[in-house]
């Protein structure tokens, strides 16, 4: 039983106490508690040790006192597990050994099926049982995955890229082979979504940070039917599903036709558009500017209070910043926004 399930609640457009809230990469190098751990292991260990993942993903919990915990893992995990290279650098994060850039590379590529998931990443659904375990039901666990599109600019890029020039020549170029690499992943997601249905996660966000730099068009083609088959294909259990995008208001109408319950919005869109444009159809998450953050307590409030007056009185909004909290934002200004949050809504 859940002590605080507010954040399901919102999920599913129901009445809560206040509004819940909980913060994209809030376990993270911004906590000092973090960095500690993070001096002794590198990123990667982190994650394929349950003891420390389970440890991490608590730490918003205590430390900011958030509405729900996210696993922490990283998107890329099972993109190892498709027979990829990762590892992450300081400097310019992740780096893809042998990119899929021709039928070669793509021929190679596993797709874990459920019980070859289990085999190549044990530790997530350990990390889950421990982390539940921890949790006590005090909030709900939320699982993830990256998103199709996003994982192929990963597997396609071999980095964090800024054009998008390899995916898009393909895109352009070879079509056929982009979708073949699509539905591969699409089939490994499903998979690795159900491995962490069953270990227990409370609900599920599907990252496409990077949708938001294809036009409408390409977007319909290369992105939304995939997210359509992971959200229909998964074993959802009662799970409520939550899209993100990074760049969402030229896609907002597709996303809300994608299933997903729950809409993830970056910054750059009025929340007040969002609701309309989203018709009461899904939930709403989001959207500060994570930058918002450097400010003072009092301009924080001014902020979130912009957003939470926008979403208005009717159910369904879960308080989230528009991407990732920054490595150096500073710890009381994350908690700060979390009091603020459900101080202005109660
Ligand atoms: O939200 C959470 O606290 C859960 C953990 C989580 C991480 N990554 C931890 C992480 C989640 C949900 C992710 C998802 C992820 N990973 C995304 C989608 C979300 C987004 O930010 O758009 C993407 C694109 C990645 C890929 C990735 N991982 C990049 C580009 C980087 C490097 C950038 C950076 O901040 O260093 C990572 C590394 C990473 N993932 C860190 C953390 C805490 C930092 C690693 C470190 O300690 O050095």
């Amino acid at each position: 039983m859940l002590k605080n399930d507010n954040f399901l609640k919102a999920c599913r457009r129901e009445p809560v106490d206040c509004t819940p809230v909980w913060i994209m990469r809030q376990a993270g190098r911004y906590m000092k508690e973090y960095r500690d751990i993070r001096k002794k292991v590198d990123f990667l260990t982190m994650c394929k040790t349950p003891d420390l993942a389970a440890e991490v993903t608590l730490l918003p919990v205590d430390i900011l006192g958030v509405d729900a915990a996210i696993l922490f893992s990283d998107i890329l995990i099972p993109v190892e597990a498709m027979g990829i290279g990762v590892r992450f650098t300081e400097k310019k994060g992740p780096i893809l050994s042998n990119p899929v850039r021709s039928e070669f590379e793509l021929n190679a590529l596993l797709t874990p099926d459920n019980v070859k998931s289990e085999e190549m990443m044990p530790f997530i659904p350990q990390a889950i049982r421990l982390i539940l375990q921890e949790l006590d039901g005090r909030v709900p666990l939320i699982g993830f995955s990256g998103a199709p599109f996003t994982l192929a600019t990963y597997m396609i890029e071999g980095e964090t890229s800024r054009n998008f020039t390899w995916i898009k020549r393909i895109m352009y170029t070879d079509a056929a082979l982009l979708h073949r690499l699509l539905e591969k992943i699409t089939t490994t997601v499903i998979h690795y979504l159900n491995m962490q249905i069953k270990a227990g996660v409370h609900a599920v966000q599907l990252f496409d940070t990077w949708a938001g730099w294809l036009s409408p068009d390409d977007y319909r083609e290369f992105a939304l039917p995939y997210v359509e088959k992971v959200i229909k294909g998964i074993d959802k259990k009662g799970c409520p599903v939550i899209l993100f995008a990074n760049g969402v208001s030229g896609i907002l109408e597709q996303m809300v036709d994608s299933g997903a319950d729950v809409i993830g919005l970056d910054w750059r869109i009025d929340m007040g558009d969002a609701v309309r444009r989203s018709g009461n159809r899904v939930a709403l998450q989001g959207n500060l500017d994570p930058c918002v953050l450097y400010g003072e307590p009092s301009v924080i409030r001014r902020h979130a209070k912009d957003i939470i007056d926008k979403y208005g009185d009717g159910p369904g909004h879960i308080f989230n910043l528009g991407h990732g909290i920054l490595p150096d934002i500073p710890v009381d200004h994350a908690k700060a926004l979390v009091e603020i949050v459900h101080e202005e809504t109660s």
